[in-house]
């Protein structure tokens, strides 16, 4: 089992969790985008290493008393040893000391490694946004976790 070490994204971790974003998504974050939330109050975001090489990343931002999870992503090859788990474990932890009481997510109808990763966690499925994505065009599914649960 590789170690996995989850600490805040900073300038270095960018150029390489721009490239998990065009490996993931049919439309990734640029590294501009990526960098500008380094000086947003609300964001928290957390690069996962493994072997000491960036593995993935999770997006949030506390807005009111609720997180928003923007993002979350893994290399290909860094996949199925917990990377996202350990990135979701040190979210819900920041968000509880922050006084958070719900974090929430959209994600695709089709993603079912997502699906699977959030309901692990015990995120509670809420309702479908129809249509909510482009490029492909696809129904978006609403979960939360309330904190105050836990
Ligand atoms: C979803 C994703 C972040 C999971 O990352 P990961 O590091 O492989 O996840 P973990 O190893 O921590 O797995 C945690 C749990 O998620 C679920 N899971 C992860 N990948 C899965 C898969 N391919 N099929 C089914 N369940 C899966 C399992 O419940 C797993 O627990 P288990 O290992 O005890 O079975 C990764 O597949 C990914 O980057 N996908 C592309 C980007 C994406 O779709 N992001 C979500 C946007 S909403």
């Amino acid at each position: 089992m590789n170690e996995i070490q989850i600490m805040p994204m900073n300038e270095t971790h960018i150029h390489a969790i721009a490239e998990i974003e065009k490996q993931c998504f049919s439309e990734p974050w640029s590294e501009k985008a990526l960098a500008e939330e380094l000086s947003v109050p609300s964001a928290v975001f957390l690069t996962a290493l493994m072997d000491g090489q960036v593995a993935g990343y999770m997006g949030v931002h506390h807005l009111g008393d609720c997180a928003y999870v923007c993002n979350v992503a893994v290399f290909p090859e860094y996949r199925r040893r917990s990377a996202a788990s350990a990135l979701m474990e040190a979210q819900i932890q920041k968000a509880r000391a922050c006084g958070m009481n719900e974090i929430t997510l959209e994600v695709r109808t089709s993603n079912a490694a997502a699906r699977a990763l959030y309901e692990k966690f015990g995120f509670v499925l809420l309702g479908t946004r129809p249509n909510f994505y482009s490029s492909p065009k696809e129904n978006a599914e609403i979960y939360s976790l309330y904190l105050t649960d836990l």
